[in-house]
C-alpha cells in the first residue's frame, strides 16, 4: 500500500488537477493540489511531500521559479515538470534547475506513473546515501562524548525531525539523555527513567521500535502516560547491540506537520544499528585506552626504578670513597678551631672549610641513604601522628617562611605497615620542597590531607607555590634533578622519597601547573591484620 506517499499536483487548470488527483489516488497515492507556484511553495513549507508534479506555465509564480524555491526549502524533494507548450529549451532549463524529469501534455498516464515510481526510488536511494554518509562520520569518531552529539545531529537531519535525543543506560539500568539535537537544555530532561517508565522506558523494556502519530493519550499502547510536550509525531527506537540494550533514540516532530512514515522507521533502523555499533566501539576503545594508560604508568615506574638502581650503585661507590677523607677534613678542622692558636682571619677560613665539608657530608649521607635503601624495620605506622612529628621538626622553618599548614586527617585513618623513619623522611622532603616553592610568598598555604580510598591511604601535599612547568613534570623524580641554585639542593629528595614509597608497595606522583602550585600524591596500602605477617 502506498498511502504514505504524498504527491503535490500543481496546475492552474482545474481539469488537469482533477484528472491527475483521480488517477494517482486510484494508485494509492495521497494527493494534495495547488493552483500556482505560490500556493505550492506555501504547502511544501508546511507539509512533507515525497514528490511534486507541476505545470511550467502558470499565473503568479510559474513552474521554473517555483522549482528554484522548492529546492531551496527541501533539496531532497523530487519535482516532475509538465507543460502543454513544451519546447526542448524549457525542458533543459527545468532539468538544469534540478527537476527530475519532464512530461508533455496531453499526458500518457502510464508514462507518468512510471516516472513517479522511478523518482520515488531515487529519493529513497538518496536517503539511504545520507545514512551511509552518517555512518562514515560516526565511525571516524571514537570518543563517546564527541560521538553522541554528532550522532544526534545527523539523526535529526536524516529523519527530518525537529529534535532528537539519544538516551543511554547507566550502570543502574536507568535511561538518561546523553546527547540531543534541536532541544534547549531545559527541554532535554534531567530525569532518569527506569525500564518501563514513560514511552522511552517502555520501548527500551520491550526492545520494540514505535512510531507515534498524534497525541499520546489517544494511543492505546501508551495509555496512562501523559505527554510532557506537544509532539505531533515521534519515532522511539531501541539501541541494541548483540542483544544487549544500550539505550534509545527519540526523534520528534513538533513543528513539521507530516507524521513519521514507515520509510522513516526504516532509516531509523539503519541509523540506530550504526549508532549502537559505534557506542559499542567507543566503549571498547575506552577500555583499551585505560589499559594503555595503565601500561604506560607501569612502564614509567619501571624506568624510574631502573634509573634509581643504576644511580644508586654509582652513588654508593662514590659516597664511600669520599666519606673517609671527608671525616678526616672535618676532624682536623674542628681540632684547629679548638686549638686557640689561630688569628681571627685564620679562624674564619677554617670555619668555612668546616661548613663546606659538613655540607659535603650531608650530600654524601643523602647519597648513601639513597643507595642503601634497604627495608628498615617494619612496624605499624600511624601516618597522622608521624605527620605531627614531622611538622614539629619543620615548625621553625615553616614559621620563618610565613607558611600556614592545614592538616585534614580523618580520626579513624587506618595504619600502614612500614618503616617510620623512612616515611618521616618522605614527609620532610615533601614539606621542605613545598616550603622552598612558596618562599617569598605572602599567603603560602600547605594543605596536607589523607583519605581512605578503596583499601589504600591517599595522602596529598598541596602547596600554592611556584608550581612545576610541564617540561619538568617527568624529571622531578630523577636523581640529581634540581632547579635550585648550586649548593641549595642535591636533587635527591624526591628520588629518595619515590624509592621509599615504592618499597612500601605505594606510589608517589605529582600534579602541577606552573604558577599555580604543586600537589604530591602518595598512595599506600592499608595495613590489615590479614595482610600482616
Ligand atoms: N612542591 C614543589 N613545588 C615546585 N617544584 C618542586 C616541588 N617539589 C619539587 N619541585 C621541583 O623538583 C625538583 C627536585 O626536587 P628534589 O626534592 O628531588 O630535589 P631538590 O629539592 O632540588 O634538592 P634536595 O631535596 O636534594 O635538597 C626541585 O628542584 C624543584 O624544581
Ligand atoms: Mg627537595
Amino acid at each position: 500500500m502506498k498511502e504514505q506517499i504524498k504527491i503535490l499536483v500543481v496546475d492552474d487548470e482545474p481539469g488537469i488537477r482533477d484528472m491527475l488527483s483521480y488517477e494517482l489516488c486510484s494508485h494509492d497515492y495521497q494527493v494534495v493540489t495547488a493552483v500556482n507556484g505560490e500556493e505550492a511553495l506555501e504547502k511544501v513549507g508546511k507539509e512533507k511531500f515525497d514528490l511534486v508534479i507541476s505545470d511550467i506555465k502558470m499565473p503568479r509564480m510559474g513552474g521554473l521559479e517555483m522549482l528554484d524555491a522548492i529546492k531551496k526549502v527541501n533539496p531532497d524533494i523530487e519535482v516532475i515538470m509538465s507543460t502543454g507548450y513544451g519546447t526542448i529549451e524549457t525542458a533543459v532549463s527545468a532539468m538544469k534547475k534540478g527537476a527530475y524529469d519532464f512530461v508533455q501534455k496531453p499526458f500518457n498516464l502510464d508514462e507518468i506513473l512510471a516516472i513517479i515510481e522511478k523518482a520515488l526510488e531515487k529519493s529513497e536511494l538518496r536517503a539511504l546515501l545520507g545514512v551511509y554518509e552518517a555512518s562514515r562520520n560516526i565511525f571516524s569518531l571514537i570518543k563517546l562524548d564527541e560521538l553522541l552529539p554528532v550522532m544526534a545531529g545527523l539523526s535529526n537531519r536524516i529523519l527530518k525531525a525537529d529534535d532528537v535525543s539519544i538516551m543511554l543506560m547507566d550502570h543502574e539500568s536507568r535511561l538518561a539523555v546523553a546527547a540531543a539535537a534541536g532541544l534547549d537544555d531545559d527541554k532535554r530532561g534531567k530525569t532518569r527513567l527506569a525500564l518501563g517508565e514513560r514511552v522511552a522506558g517502555k520501548v527500551a523494556q520491550n526492545q520494540d521500535p514505535v512510531i507515534i502519530d498524534g497525541p499520546l493519550d489517544k494511543d492505546p499502547r501508551f495509555s496512562g502516560i501523559d505527554s510532557l510536550r506537544d509532539i505531533r509525531s515521534a519515532i522511539v527506537f531501541p539501541l541494541v547491540m548483540e542483544g544487549r540494550l544500550l539505550g534509545v533514540l527519540n526523534a520528534n516532530r513538533t513543528v513539521r506537520e507530516a507524521p513519521f512514515t514507515s520509510a522513516d522507521l526504516r532509516y531509523a533502523s539503519v541509523l540506530c544499528s550504526q549508532i549502537a555499533q559505534a557506542i559499542h566501539n567507543a566503549t571498547l576503545y575506552r577500555a583499551l585506552d585505560n589499559k594503555i594508560r595503565e601500561i604506560q604508568r607501569i612502564q614509567s615506574q619501571l624506568v624510574e626504578s631502573e634509573k634509581l638502581a643504576a644511580v644508586g650503585k654509582l652513588a654508593a661507590g662514590v659516597a664511600h670513597e669520599i666519606n673517609n677523607p671527608l671525616t678526616g677534613i672535618i676532624g682536623f678542622a674542628e681540632l684547629l678551631l679548638k686549638s686557640g692558636e689561630l688569628s681571627y682571619g685564620q679562624r674564619e677560613d677554617v670555619q668555612s672549610i668546616l661548613d663546606q665539608s659538613q655540607r659535603c657530608r650531608r650530600i654524601v649521607q643523602n647519597l648513601l641513604q639513597f643507595s642503601r635503601r634497604k627495608k628498615g624495620n617494619v612496624e605499624t605506622v600511624n601516618l597522622g601522628s608521624l605527620l605531627e612529628a614531622s611538622l614539629q621538626l619543620m615548625k621553625y622553618d615553616l614559621l620563618r617562611s610565613d607558611i600556614t599548614v592545614e592538616k585534614h586527617f580523618p580520626e579513624d585513618l587506618p595504619c600502614v605497615q612500614g618503616n617510620a623513619a623512612q616515611l618521616e623522611q618522605v614527609y620532610l622532603n615533601l614539606i621542605s620542597n613545598a616550603r622552598q616553592a612558596m618562599e617569598g610568598k605572602k599567603d603560602g598555604l600547605l594543605k596536607i590531607s589523607a583519605s581512605n580510598e578503596d583499601g589504600r591511604i591517599v595522602l596529598r601535599f598541596e602547596d600554592n607555590g611556584c608550581g612545576i612547568p610541564p617540561e619538568n613534570l617527568n624529571k622531578v623524580f630523577d636523581p640529581f634533578f634540581t632547579t635550585k641554585a648550586v649548593g641549595q639542593g642535591t636533587g635527591l629528595g624526591l628520588s629518595i622519597s619515590y624509592g621509599i614509597i615504592q618499597e612500601h608497595q605505594g606510589t608517589l606522583r605529582v600534579e602541577s601547573q606552573a604558577g599555580k602550585g604543586a600537589t604530591f600524591i602518595i598512595s599506600l596500602p592499608v595495613f590489615s591484620k590479614e595482610s600482616a605477617i
